[in-house]
């Protein structure tokens, strides 16, 4: 019986200068560009076997089998990749994340991009990064980067074949470590696909979006010069005019917690002190903090000294989605 079958494995990022709003919500075309890094440690690991004896996409997340809204989502995305390699024949998939999913810790990202590597391969499709990347971001933005390790560069585009990601620079041109400071790790009410569909009722949007390629343009150059304080001060300011646009969105959308606001004080205190540390916080309360290797260990150290915080993951600059050995593709 042909089984084809592929595995593969793919880190989150966090996003510098980040993404909120579709263009084009059908095929997922940001609202703006985006620049992230793709980080260490934390990794989803998907397996997709096509399998002719299936009646259908048979779908398990973490151990479990996918919820139905999870599961539609997996299933649209492969029907894409079936589309692309003219084979309609189901799945079976099984996805493993070692952090929480839906905790504004880009799990959809590390998802998407492992999902979009595994099932290409499984199907016989010989994509480069570029292609991965367009496929990734069709079924979450966020992917279309984690197909890329270190920094990287998410373009909107106008089209289909113009929204890719592109690699700024490799995991190794700058020791940042992210210390993702956990406050909550329950899965959030509001997703970020919900998320983006209400960015447009938001006042602050149209000028958030009109300002983002200056704003990249800033971090892109703080990256390549190392140059942290300017880092700092763009990466936080793109973080609260994303969570400004979701609070002022209709209906609004608050996923900062009281101990998401005591560690972004915190961490502004630290800096006004000399550390080089600054934060950024996605679609869920937990906050990242990026720091200088250097003083990320005294950094972290205060974290854990926090009240309210339930664990803090260590990530340094990581690698881009990568297949596992064992990939088979029998001829049909
Ligand atoms: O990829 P999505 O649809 O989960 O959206 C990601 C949105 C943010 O994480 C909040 C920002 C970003 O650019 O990663």
């Amino acid at each position: 019986m042909p089984e084809n079958r592929a595995t593969a494995i793919a880190s989150p990022n966090i996003a510098f200068i980040k993404y909120w709003g579709n263009r084009d919500p059908a095929l997922r075309l940001p609202a703006n560009a985006s620049l992230s890094m793709t980080i260490a440690s934390l990794q989803t690991e998907t397996t997709v076997i096509f399998d002719e004896r299936l009646e259908s996409d048979q779908i398990e997340i973490n151990g479990i089998p996918a919820a139905e809204k999870a599961a539609s989502r997996v299933t649209l995305h492969l029907d894409l990749i079936r589309a692309l390699s003219g084979n309609p024949t189901f799945a079976s998939i099984r996805s493993q994340s070692n952090f929480p999913a839906g905790a504004g810790i880009a799990s959809s990202a590390s998802a998407f991009a492992a999902l979009t590597a595994a099932a290409s391969a499984a199907a016989g499709l010989e994509l480069n990064k570029k292609q991965l990347s367009i496929l990734a971001r069709r079924g979450s933005g966020s992917a279309a980067r984690s197909i890329f390790g270190g920094f990287v560069q998410l373009f909107s585009g106008d089209v289909n074949e113009d929204g890719y990601a592109e690699q700024l620079a490799p995991a190794n041109h700058w020791q940042l470590i992210d210390l993702i400071a956990v406050v909550r790790k329950e899965h959030k009410s509001t997703g970020s696909s919900e998320g983006h569909h209400l960015a447009p009722t938001s006042p602050i949007q149209a000028v958030r979006v009109q300002d983002a390629a200056h704003r990249l343009e800033i971090c892109k150059k703080a990256i390549l010069q190392k140059d942290f304080l300017s880092l700092a001060r763009i990466v936080e300011l793109d973080s609260n005019l994303m969570h400004s646009v979701m609070m002022t969105s209709d209906p609004p959308l608050l996923y900062l917690e009281p101990e998401s606001i005591n560690i972004m004080k915190h961490v502004t205190r630290w800096r006004e002190n000399g550390l080089d540390v600054c934060y950024t916080i996605d679609a869920g309360p937990n906050v990242h903090c990026i720091c200088s290797s250097d003083d990320s260990f005294e950094v972290e150290s205060q974290l854990r000294s926090i009240d309210g915080i339930l664990d803090v993951f260590r990530c340094a600059p990581g690698n881009g989605v990568a297949l596992t050995a064992n990939n088979e593709q029998t001829p049909q």
